[in-house]
């Protein structure tokens, strides 16, 4: 099914003060972070969460997806998972690197979050093949996806088309591989959510694809 790209407007005014808290919160957890994993190769990149915030607030007050539930794949310290929870989503976070799990999990205890942050891989079982071929076709040097599958949905009791909004932080290159693992597993009409840089966020829908381009794509059999 295809992925319909939908037209994100944000309207950027103040930060409500719990989210402002949130953030500033964020920024010195992100900062000893560094300090305390400064071999970490490339480092760890977020999200610019003013603008994921935002865009989240428009999705909810637009009220375009087609339920509730909100997964991030890759979530990091969870800020993300943390700000879709305060906007009245049931969120949840998969992130592969258990030291940010675990930071994750404090910040969201720090902030009475019901948001839940589970350790392991995104990637849904039996498709790992499907994101080392997508990755094949990017040409970026840096990666920064595992595409390891493990049982981090059967931790939360969720599937991958349990989600109505799924968030994810491509790198730069990486993007299409997100976009293959989202358009093979996720239920149609979920939203896909991507931050790309420049704050820069990315709005697309699975849909249903036209019964015409279904019909032209199989191949002839008569
Ligand atoms: C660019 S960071 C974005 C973090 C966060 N989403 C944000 O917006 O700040 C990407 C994160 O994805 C994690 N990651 C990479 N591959 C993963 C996988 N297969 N499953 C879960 N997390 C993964 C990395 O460890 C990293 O924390």
């Amino acid at each position: 099914m295809p992925l319909k790209e939908i037209d994100l407007s944000l309207d950027c005014g103040p930060l409500p003060d719990e989210v402002a808290a949130l953030l500033e919160q964020a920024d010195a957890v992100h900062v000893q972070f560094m300090r305390d994993n400064s071999d970490w190769g490339t480092g760890f990149f977020p999200s610019d969460y003013v603008t994921v915030y935002h865009a989240l607030n428009m999705i909810t007050r637009l009220d375009l997806a087609t339920g509730p539930s909100f997964c991030e794949w890759g979530s990091g310290l969870g800020v993300v998972t943390i700000l879709a929870e305060m906007q009245g989503l049931q969120a949840c976070g998969i992130e592969i690197n258990r030291d940010l799990v675990d930071e994750a999990i404090a910040l969201a205890e720090a902030f009475d979050s019901q948001a839940e942050l589970v350790h392991g891989s995104f990637v849904p079982r039996g498709c790992e093949a499907r994101a080392e071929k997508a990755y094949a076709a990017t040409d970026e040097g840096v990666a920064w996806l595992s595409t390891e599958t493990d049982n981090a949905y059967d931790d939360l009791g969720l599937d991958p088309d349990d989600f109505d909004l799924i968030f994810a932080y491509p790198w730069p290159g990486e993007e299409n591989v997100i976009d293959e693992l989202f358009e093979h597993s996720a239920a149609e009409g979920a939203l896909l959510l991507t931050y790309g840089q420049q704050n820069s966020v990315r709005l697309q829908r699975k849909v249903k694809r036209p019964r015409s381009v279904e019909w032209k794509s199989q191949p002839a059999s008569f």
